[in-house]
């Protein structure tokens, strides 16, 4: 993880992240004031497979759109709000990565990555799915603690 946050968010995060990171998450570049008790995020990106053996199965008949980087999908251009003492707070990812094959059958979009750490280090990371035109909102893929 590579961030520019004061030392006791840095340590919350990592904390938390160390939950995260069983979930296959890494976040990057993720920037706030050194100053401010609460502080808008802003930059940064997440790396991220929601499973690595379905992206191994899509990959190798179909496409992933953007392609992997690394073998993993980058989510970019993170928002939110962060407590500085607590990483108390809500990071949302923009991007979204589109999964065909099977001439199109298949059909998956993942977007609107989202952690949410509702106590510090406690969080959900949602993301929202679009399969066949059928969407799922805020679909909870990790509990991190
Ligand atoms: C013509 C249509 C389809 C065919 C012929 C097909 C075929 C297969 C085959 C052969 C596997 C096993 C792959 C392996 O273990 O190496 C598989 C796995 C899987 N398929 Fe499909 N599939 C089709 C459509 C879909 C659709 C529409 C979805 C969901 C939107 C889907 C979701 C999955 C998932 C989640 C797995 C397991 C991937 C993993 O290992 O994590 N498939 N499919």
């Amino acid at each position: 993880m590579r961030t520019s946050l004061p030392g006791r968010v840095r340590r919350g995060l990592a904390t938390l992240l160390t939950g995260a990171l069983a979930a296959g998450l890494a976040v990057g570049g993720v920037v706030a004031p050194a100053q401010a008790a609460a502080a808008d995020v802003q930059g940064g990106s997440a790396t991220w497979n929601f499973k690595d053996s379905w992206t191994g199965y899509v990959g190798g008949s179909g496409t992933i759109t953007p392609p992997l980087e690394g073998g993993q999908s980058v989510y970019p251009s993170a928002s939110g709000a962060m407590d500085l003492q607590t990483a108390v707070g809500d990071v949302r990812f923009g991007g979204s990565v589109h999964y065909s094959a099977h001439g199109g059958v298949l059909d998956v979009t993942v977007s609107d990555l989202r952690l949410a750490v509702t106590s510090p280090g406690v969080g959900v990371l949602t993301a929202d799915f679009v399969s066949s035109g059928t969407t799922s909102d805020d679909v909870k893929v990790a509990t991190c603690r």
